[in-house]
């Protein structure tokens, strides 16, 4: 992204009228360097409104991130972090990591507002909109060795969770393993990537990406019904948002370092959507395993019930998906 797309777009962010001149001249280009902008906001999915004679204006202009503004909504909690902003960026998780392993301080935040490479879960790619969606990294080290973090991902949906529902946004549900729905969509994904010893200690870089306000074209880009944070109710200011997640990590990841994932089960099993519903569990050789969803266990995998007795599977490459159908 061309660094003068996000400051036309600042620029806008009062939603009334600019000429191009008067914004050209207030960021020292030409133009036809703010009509590229105005273009490249477009392929991005913030559509800028064009009149002539009148110039340009932003419809409904996006919150834009703003590491102060995180700061003051956390309060207290606010030491605990370190939240940095940055206009664009390959992937949050990818830089972190960088971060992590030379040494990058705990409660580190990386927070962009486009990724041109963002990361999901089993290789797949993160698409999100400038502007549109909270894509965020959070640095956090645990004494444990990785083998003790197995539930890290599902404390994390716990917390994503509640900070949207603390927003006002209703029905929202976690599907095993970090899945995040609305009404079955999904409204964002949690990839978590962990370095360090096998008995520690561990840093984990804690991904998440939430869509918020998704722009259609985008929308009709990925292979699965999809929806936002404003169409659950919890509004589209991204600083608030990002606020709600880190206030509810804060005290969740501290919990968990503590005294691991079980304790925290039960409230993992009313998140989740296919607690007791017949599932398939694809394991990538072609055999998808049939049974019904029967909670977590200790460490964070699924216990599935099936025919031929109890499996648990663990996050890492398998997937899940609901049988529609059958009781
Ligand atoms: C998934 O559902 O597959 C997980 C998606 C995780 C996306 C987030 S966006 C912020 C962070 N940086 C990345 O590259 N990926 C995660």
């Amino acid at each position: 992204m061309n660094p003068l797309t996000l400051a036309t777009l600042r620029l806008m962010g009062d939603g009334a009228f600019h000429s191009g001149e008067e914004v050209a001249a207030a960021l020292g280009v030409t133009r036809a360097t703010i009509w590229n902008a105005v273009r490249e906001a477009g392929e991005l999915g913030i559509e800028v409104e064009s009149v002539r004679g009148r110039g340009y204006r932003l419809d409904d202009p996006p919150v834009w991130l703003d590491a102060a503004a995180v700061a003051k909504l956390l309060g207290p909690r606010a030491r605990r972090f370190h939240v940095e902003v940055v206009e664009h960026v390959d992937s949050t998780n990818s830089a972190l990591l960088k971060r992590a392993e030379a040494g990058g301080a705990p409660g580190t935040v990386l927070a962009a507002e486009l990724q041109s490479a963002g990361r999901g879960r089993r290789g797949r790619s993160w698409a999100s909109g400038l502007g549109g969606a909270l894509t965020f990294s959070l640095l956090w080290r645990f004494e444990q060795g990785a083998a003790a973090l197995t539930g890290l991902s599902l404390v994390v949906g716990i917390a994503v969770a509640r900070a949207l529902a603390s927003l006002g946004a209703a029905d929202v549900r976690l599907k095993w393993p970090n899945d995040i729905l609305h009404q079955g969509r999904k409204l964002g994904g949690i990839l978590i990537e962990v370095r360090g010893d096998a008995l520690g200690p561990t840093a984990a870089v804690i991904g998440i990406g939430l869509n918020v306000r998704m722009p259609p074209a985008l929308e009709a880009r990925i292979d699965q019904p999809v929806t936002d944070a404003v169409q659950a109710g919890a509004g589209g200011d991204r600083n608030r948002l990002l606020a709600a997640v880190l206030q509810e990590l804060a005290e969740l990841l501290d919990a968990f370092a503590r005294d691991g994932f079980a304790p925290l089960e039960p409230e993992y099993r009313r998140w989740h959507a296919l607690q007791d519903a017949p599932v398939l569990v694809n394991l990538g050789d072609g055999k998808p395993v049939r049974g019904h969803a029967r909670g977590t266990a200790d460490d964070g995998a699924l216990i599935v019930e099936t025919s031929e007795g109890v499996r648990r599977f663990h996050g890492g490459e398998v997937s899940l998906r609901a049988v529609s159908g059958e009781g």
